[in-house]
């Protein structure tokens, strides 16, 4: 385990006056007025939905210096001590007079409380729900000032800060902080990426993009629609010279473009075919987590999601989501506590509201409080939804196991809803183009893979050499398809090559359709490849794998991976061949 922490000073006091042609305050000479310190967590363990591609992350904390000094987020617990020494460093904490919060997940609020006890004088300042959730954990008296979209505050020597209230990007608290003299915009979750590097900015645009895409994927495209507001609200702002954000490298060579490429896939993911409406409860058990995993499913399948939290929204909103969406997931409330009254009204509001050509799902928290789904389930039932997928009952702290079948009962809903258009599609065979590319033939092949206790299989037949040496070859693997997210860049699995004598057993069983987070392996014969995964003892021969690499192709990832060594059981054997006679399928 290796954990570092660098800071940077004076990073925009010399590299945004040069970017942007800024006059900085005369008066300003050496004196650092904005800080970075950058908690550098190279091999942060992957227990969040977002941690695909293995590279890291950092959590990125700020100072900013006028005739006030302000803290912009604190760090991780795990850096309690090297944060606290390099921030004492800088600023003596006593003289701290704010401490803004932009988010309250404890990547950047882990240190609060030990930064008010170091600092008890400093004025907590974060949008109403962000303190709320601040006094659940800090359970101590502390001075707060509630701000919200457009209020502002001086700090002296130019550095007047705005807010932009940025809520469900990715939390009901988010909060972004503009300062105006150094065209700052400080952004915590939103406009990051778990990518960690000595690099404090973003000069390398090729190899931080998969992961500032696979990032907004994963936190930000469920909630598309809430990063066009943001992005309106942000307008005002005028002109953003540095993007401080609270994982990965700063932007500031690519503010524009980066910040684009949030809208183009914003409005891209709204305007999906149908919605689904996410309900969860924030801070509540694991509600965050589990509705995050399931929209993450859904959006795979190219539908759009909006996630709410009962907790927080507004029932007019919920009345006007609920009457357009095509289906509704809804979260376990507590039983008690201080919001249940604000949780019953919205649940009524959404019954309200909710018709019977819609599918529902209920899910868990595991909050120690939950509500039964079973009597809420049945009012749905009542009203003549139909089932979207079994109840998601968690019974233990949720484990990888219970993400991967919340994200496929997230997927098996998209699925559902996009039935129709694929039942058509596959009945179009008239067009000559579908039946010119279904001359095109392939192998057929099973890929397997196991991570911890997670595993599962997908029959593939678009699968070709790709290099000689090193190795190699790609898979096209549909973006909606279970297995994608155990191939990720780094993981490993088996491609099963199948025997034109023995394929049809096997292709059958795997082309069953599996509930969400069954045993794909059940009553099949199978050994475990040195990287863990599956063989299949039927098959003709065997590869094992490492993906180097994935490029986005419209409706499938292409996956470009490194054999690393392999085995065939009949070396006279015939790979089976799969024809088709359209394009426009498998
Ligand atoms: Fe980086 Fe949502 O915490």
């Amino acid at each position: 385990m290796q954990h570092n922490l660098k800071k940077f000073i004076n990073y925009h006091a010399r590299n945004a006056a040069e970017t942007h042609g800024t006059a900085l305050d005369a008066n300003c000479g050496d004196r650092a007025e904005t800080i970075a310190l950058r908690s550098l967590d190279w091999d942060r363990d992957r227990f969040d939905i977002e941690f695909g591609l293995q590279n890291g992350t950092t959590y990125n904390s700020y100072l900013i210096s006028g005739d006030k000094t302000a803290l912009v987020d604190t760090s991780h617990a795990k850096f309690r001590q090297l944060y606290l020494e390099t921030l004492a460093g800088v600023v003596a904490p006593e003289t701290i007079d704010y401490l803004i919060i932009s988010h309250t997940e404890p990547d950047h609020s882990g240190l609060v409380k030990e930064l008010l006890a170091l600092a008890p004088q400093a004025t907590v300042v974060g949008s109403k729900v962000a303190i709320q959730f601040l006094e659940d954990f800090v359970h101590q008296p502390f001075q707060r000032r509630v701000v919200k979209s457009g209020d502002r505050l001086d700090l002296g020597q130019g550095h007047v800060l705005q807010f932009v209230n940025a809520p469900n990007l990715h939390w009901p608290d988010t909060m972004l902080t503009y300062d105006e003299k150094t065209q700052i915009l400080f952004t915590c979750d939103v406009f990051g990426m778990h990518y960690c590097s000595d690099d404090l900015y973003d000069e390398d645009l090729a190899a931080i993009s998969p992961d500032y895409h696979f990032y907004y994927e994963c936190l930000m495209g469920p909630n598309a629609r809430s990063v066009l507001a943001a992005l309106k609200r942000m307008e005002p702002l005028g002109e953003i010279g540095l993007v401080a954000n609270g994982h990965g490298p700063i932007l500031r060579y690519n503010v524009h473009e980066l910040i684009a490429r949030y809208r183009h896939w914003s409005q891209a993911q709204t305007q999906g075919e149908k919605t689904v409406v996410v309900f969860y409860i924030s801070e509540y058990g694991y509600s965050d987590r589990l509705s995050q995993t399931i929209g993450k499913g859904i959006v795979k399948t190219g539908m759009a999601v909006e996630m709410v939290d009962l907790k927080a929204a507004d029932p007019q909103e919920i009345h006007e989501l609920v009457g357009r969406a095509q289906a509704l997931v809804v979260g376990m409330p507590p039983m008690s506590g201080a919001h249940v009254k604000e949780i019953s009204q919205n649940l009524a509001t959404i019954l309200a509201a909710a018709n019977p050509k819609q599918a529902v799902g209920f899910y868990e928290s595991y909050g120690e409080d939950d509500e039964p789904i079973d009597p809420l389930a049945t009012k749905f039932n009542n009203l003549g939804l139909k089932s979207a997928f079994p109840p998601i009952r968690v019974k233990a702290t949720p484990d990888e196991a219970l993400y991967k079948l919340c994200e496929e009962a997230g997927t098996d809903l998209g699925q559902l809803l996009g039935r129709d258009r694929a039942i058509k599609q596959m009945k179009s065979v008239d067009n000559d183009l579908d039946k010119a590319m279904g001359r095109i033939s392939g192998g057929l092949y099973l890929i397997t893979a196991q991570k911890g206790d997670v595993k599962s299989a997908m029959l593939a037949s678009w699968v070709s050499q790709a290099s000689f040496e090193p190795p190699g070859i790609t898979i096209a693997v549909a973006k909606d398809r279970a297995i994608e997210s155990l191939m990720q860049v780094g993981d490993r699995f088996v491609l099963n090559i199948l025997g034109a004598d023995n394929y049809q057993p096997l292709m059958k069983h795997f082309l069953k359709r599996f509930k969400p987070g069954a045993d794909r392996f059940a009553g099949v014969k199978t050994q475990t490849a040195q990287n863990g995964s599956p063989i299949l003892t039927e098959a003709l021969a065997y590869l094992e794998c490492q993906v180097t690499s994935r490029l986005d192709c419209s409706d499938h990832w292409i996956v470009y991976s490194q054999v690393e060594t392999g085995r065939v059981s009949d070396s006279e054997g015939l790979t089976a061949v799969h024809h088709r006679l359209v394009g426009n399928h498998y």
